[in-house]
């Protein structure tokens, strides 16, 4: 049977708790090495690194370093390795790039426009993301809709046209209560920043907390008018 992505998406319409019987069932048609997840180690990541982690720790499990990263992610990253016996592979800007980008905006130009932000935003993590997710099938992610107006109308499973693969967002239907749920039965692992009010944690200088009744993604690149995308999503 060829893959069918209506009858997953199905499957993943409204799912919950159910997700990890049905993860492990879909990742059953695909080879380990054509699957990547991607980690930002935010709280989504956290607990799909617990789900996946049971499932295969084959696949390829991959964080944009961007070299801006808050310490508590670096932490976590290692601790999080141990805990469940995983290589995350850390992807980094390439120097030259990362030297041009600099000599022609500064090291902090991405707050002077948005053209500047997007210009970081392709050095840092856009070049990395290809290259990781380059020869795969399967590209999963944290996403959920309730993170914005933008990914609520994104299906858990969709067919990236521009990277060629499918992209797979397993906690779509999860809300803030279901993570806190399972991060707290499971005692997984998540960022201090969290509980600081930083509820999507990007790079440090581009993410601040979030006041109450604030938009969730209103942290990201907080001074910009814009939809609030860096193009990994977009
Ligand atoms: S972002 O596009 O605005 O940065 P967000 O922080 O909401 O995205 O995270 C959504 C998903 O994008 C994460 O669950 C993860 O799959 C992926 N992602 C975001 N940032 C990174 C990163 N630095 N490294 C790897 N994956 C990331
Ligand atoms: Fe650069 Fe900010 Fe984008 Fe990180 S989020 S890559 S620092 S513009």
């Amino acid at each position: 049977m060829s893959f069918n992505p209506n009858y997953w998406n199905k499957r993943l319409e409204n799912a919950v708790f159910e997700v990890p019987k049905i993860l492990e069932e879909l990742l059953q048609e695909f080879n380990p090495s054509e699957v990547c997840f991607s980690t930002s180690l935010g709280q989504e990541d956290q607990v799909l690194t617990h789900i996946l982690s049971k499932i295969s720790k084959d696949i390829y499990y991959f964080t944009l370093d961007t070299g801006r990263l808050f310490s508590e992610v670096y932490d976590l990253m290692d601790k999080t390795s141990t805990r469940y016996g995983i290589e995350i592979d850390s992807i980094h800007p390439e120097a030259q790039a990362l030297n041009n980008l600099i000599k022609s905006q500064g090291n902090n130009g991405f707050y002077h426009g948005i053209e500047q932000r997007k210009n970081c935003c392709e050095v840092r993590k856009m070049q990395g993301l290809r290259k990781a997710i380059a020869g795969k099938k399967l590209w999963i992610t944290g996403l959920r809709a309730e993170q914005s107006e933008n990914r609520k109308k994104i299906p858990a499973l969709e067919w990236d046209e521009k990277n060629n693969l499918f992209k797979l967002h397993p906690l779509m239907f999860w809300s803030q209560e279901d993570l806190n749920e399972l991060i707290k039965a499971h005692n997984i692992p998540v960022n201090p920043l969290h509980k600081k009010g930083f509820v999507s944690i990007g790079c440090q200088p581009c993410t601040r907390a979030i006041l109450e009744g604030e938009d969730f993604r209103a942290g990201r690149w907080w001074w910009e008018n814009s939809k609030k995308e860096c193009g990994l999503h977009d």
